[in-house]
């Protein structure tokens, strides 16, 4: 079967993993994500992932109600680590090997960041997982999906959430909202679409990396991207 993209970075909200559960991680639905996973993986894909934090800690609303900013950043970079090891038994479990790295180093709990063993990884095909953010404050988990993509040179960043992709309004509050099949950076940049913090598009943007942003709840719909049929939003 003909691929569309050889290595990805898919980025994978943490709020998916809560399932419909309010916060935390629904084992049910890591099953899920890992079959989802496993259906790509199976293909010869090469896969790197980011995963938020957002269903065990979120940093930005912390801050909002008062914590420090740099101490609630660093909270939710660890609410990622909690989450990649998650995902990283429940990818094993699928038979799946796969490696946690951290950009905060932990040693007694995961392997530290270091990209060429990252990519080392990916070539024996295991899949990576990149935790702790970026290691600094004030970066998003979807800023370091563009920086990890950027430094493994991924294809493509996928950015699978709960929506199917990206609209000119906020789809759970207007039901009139209407999704872009493709949109120029620039414009999502002008537009102020909500899909990835401007640090984020810009590392994108100035770095050639195409961005699909879909929904992750659907079936089959990373095979779908993959083998390059049309679904969700293409940013590029
Ligand atoms: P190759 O070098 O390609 O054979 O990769 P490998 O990951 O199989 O070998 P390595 O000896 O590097 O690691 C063996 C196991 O130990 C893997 O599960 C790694 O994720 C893990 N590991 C490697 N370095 C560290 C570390 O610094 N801390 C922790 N906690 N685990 C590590």
């Amino acid at each position: 079967m003909a691929l569309k993209y050889s290595r990805i970075l898919l980025k994978l909200s943490g709020e998916v993993f809560a399932g419909s559960r309010k916060y935390g991680i629904d084992p049910s639905t890591l099953k899920f994500l890992s079959l989802e996973v496993k259906k790509v993986f199976d293909l010869g894909l090469q896969i790197a992932l980011v995963i938020g934090g957002g269903n065990i800690f979120r940093g930005t609303a912390a801050s909002a109600n008062g914590m420090d900013r740099v101490a609630a950043d660093y909270s939710g970079m660890l609410a990622t680590v909690m989450n990649a090891l998650a995902f990283q038994a429940a990818l094993e479990k699928e038979g799946i090997p796969c490696r946690v790295q951290t950009a905060i180093s932990m040693k007694a709990i995961a392997e530290p960041y270091i990209k060429l063993k990252a990519i080392r990884h990916l070539e024996k095909s295991r899949v990576v997982i990149f935790a702790a953010g970026t290691g600094n404050p004030y970066f998003t988990t979807d800023t370091t999906a563009a920086l990890r993509a950027a430094e493994i040179t991924a294809d493509a960043l996928f950015k699978a959430t709960k929506v199917d992709g990206i609209f000119d309004k906020d789809p759970v509050l207007s039901e009139d909202a209407k999704m872009f099949q493709e949109i120029s950076y620039m414009d999502v940049l002008k537009k102020q679409l909500k899909v990835m913090d401007s640090t984020a598009i810009s590392l994108c943007m100035d770095n050639n990396i195409p961005l699909v942003v879909f929904n992750i709840n659907t079936a089959d719909n990373i095979k779908k991207v993959i083998l390059g049929q049309k679904i969700g939003t293409t940013v590029n």
